[in-house]
C-alpha cells in the first residue's frame, strides 16, 4: 500500500475546524484508493507563537520539507496585532512559502450553479465563470529588500528578477494549454518598472507557446473587468500583491471567499494546499464557517501531488451535489435556506465522496 505523508498545519482561528473537514474527506478515500494518508500535525502562525515563540518553528519547517504535501488552515489572530512585525503569525505563512520555494499559487474561481444567487453580482454575469488566478508567491513587495519603517517614513520594494518572472510565466502558459488556451497577464506597466520587466518577459516566454493567446491588462482595469465581465477571463497571471487582491475580489464571483481553494507549487515535488481566505478569528470554534475552500484544496492535493485526478473530481462532484441539495453554510445561504455548520458541510461532502467510491466499486 502506498503511503502519502502529509504535514498538517491547522494554524489559527477557524484553521483547525476547516482542516478537520478536509482530513475527513481524505480519510474517506483511503480504502478506495488503497493508500494511507499519514498525517503529522504541527503548529504555524499564532499557534506556533504560543508554543515556541516563533511563527514558523524549525520542527514545523523540517516536517513540511520532508512531507509529500503540506495542508494548511489559516494564520493570524487579532491578539498578535501589536507584536513586532517579524514575529506576526502571517510571517509563518510567508516563511514557509519561501522556504519550500512555492512560487506558483493557483486559485481556481468557479461558479457553482446553485450558488448563483449568493454572489453580489447579477446571476447572468457570474453564471459559467471558470477562472484560474496564477499568482506569483515568493517575490514582489512581500519579500523585496530593502524595506524599512521609521516614525515618519516607510517603504517596501517591489522587486522581480527575470528568472522569477520566467518560471511563473511557464507555469501559467502550461496551465493555459490545458484549459482554453487563453492567458491574460496583469501588471501596471504604465507606471511600474517591475511591471515593465514583467510584461517584456511574459511576451518573450509567449513565443514558446504559440497556441496560447496572450493578452495584457493593467491591474486597475483588470479589477474593474473582473466584476464588469468576468467571463472574458480564463487564466489570469499576475504578481504577488496584485494576485492577493484580485483573488479576493474574484472570490466574490463565486458567492463567498469561503469557496476559493489554492495550491502553491514550485519546481520541486513540494506543494502546499490551503484555502485562499484568512483565519476569521471572530468565528473560531463556532462550527459556523464554510469549509468548502479547504475541502477543495484537498481535491487539488489529490490531483497535483498524488495524481488521483479521478478522486479529485469526486470531491468536486460531492461539493457540487451538496450545494445542489441545498446544503449551505451561512455565507452562501439564500433567505429561507437551511443553514448547516462547518462539520455538517464536511459530513455531507464525505457522504458524496463515499457514494462515488461505492458507485465506482460496483462498475
Ligand atoms: C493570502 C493571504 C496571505 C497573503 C496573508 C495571510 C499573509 O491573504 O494567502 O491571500 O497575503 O498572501
Ligand atoms: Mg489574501
Amino acid at each position: 500500500m502506498v503511503t502519502h505523508k502529509i504535514a498538517v498545519l491547522p494554524g489559527d482561528g477557524i484553521g483547525p475546524e476547516i482542516v478537520e473537514q478536509g482530513i475527513k474527506v481524505l480519510k474517506a478515500l483511503e480504502t478506495h484508493l488503497n493508500c494511507n494518508f499519514e498525517l503529522e500535525y504541527a503548529d504555524i502562525g499564532g499557534a506556533a507563537l504560543e508554543t515556541s515563540g516563533v511563527p514558523l518553528p524549525e520542527s514545523t519547517l523540517k516536517l513540511s520539507l520532508e512531507a509529500d504535501a503540506v495542508y494548511l488552515g489559516a494564520v493570524g489572530d487579532y491578539k498578535w496585532d501589536t507584536i513586532e512585525p517579524e514575529r506576526r503569525p502571517e510571517q509563518g505563512l510567508l516563511q514557509i512559502r519561501k522556504a519550500l520555494e512555492l512560487f506558483a499559487n493557483l486559485r481556481p474561481v468557479k461558479a457553482y450553479r446553485p450558488l448563483l444567487h449568493a454572489s453580489t453580482l447579477k446571476p447572468e454575469i457570474v453564471d459559467g465563470i471558470d477562472i484560474l488566478v496564477v499568482r506569483e508567491l515568493t517575490g514582489g513587495l512581500y519579500f523585496g529588500k530593502p524595506r524599512q519603517k521609521e516614525a515618519e517614513k516607510a517603504f517596501d520594494t517591489m522587486l522581480y528578477t527575470k528568472p522569477e518572472i520566467e518560471r511563473i510565466a511557464h507555469v501559467a502558459f502550461k496551465l493555459a494549454q490545458k484549459r482554453s488556451h487563453k492567458l491574460c497577464s496583469v501588471d501596471k506597466a504604465n507606471v511600474l518598472a517591475s511591471s515593465q520587466l514583467w510584461r517584456e518577459t511574459v511576451e518573450m516566454i509567449a513565443q514558446g507557446y504559440p497556441d496560447v493567446e496572450l493578452s495584457h491588462m493593467y491591474v486597475d482595469n483588470a479589477s474593474m473587468q473582473l466584476i464588469r465581465n468576468p467571463k472574458q477571463f480564463d487564466v489570469l497571471l499576475t504578481e504577488n500583491t496584485f494576485g492577493d487582491i484580485l483573488s479576493d475580489e474574484a472570490s466574490m464571483l463565486t458567492g463567498s471567499l469561503g469557496m476559493l481553494p489554492s495550491a502553491s507549487l514550485g519546481e520541486h515535488e513540494r506543494a502546499l494546499y490551503e484555502p485562499s481566505h484568512g483565519s476569521a478569528p471572530k468565528y473560531a470554534g463556532q462550527n459556523k464557517v464554510n469549509p468548502i475552500a479547504t475541502i477543495m484544496s484537498v481535491a487539488m492535493m489529490l490531483d497535483y501531488s498524488f495524481g488521483y485526478s479521478e478522486a479529485a473530481q469526486w470531491v468536486d462532484a460531492a461539493v457540487a451535489k451538496a450545494l445542489e441539495q441545498g446544503v449551505r453554510t451561512y455565507d452562501i445561504a439564500e433567505p429561507g435556506s437551511q443553514v448547516v455548520g462547518t462539520s455538517q458541510m464536511g459530513d455531507k461532502v464525505v457522504e458524496g465522496v463515499l457514494a462515488c467510491c461505492e458507485q465506482q466499486a460496483r462498475l
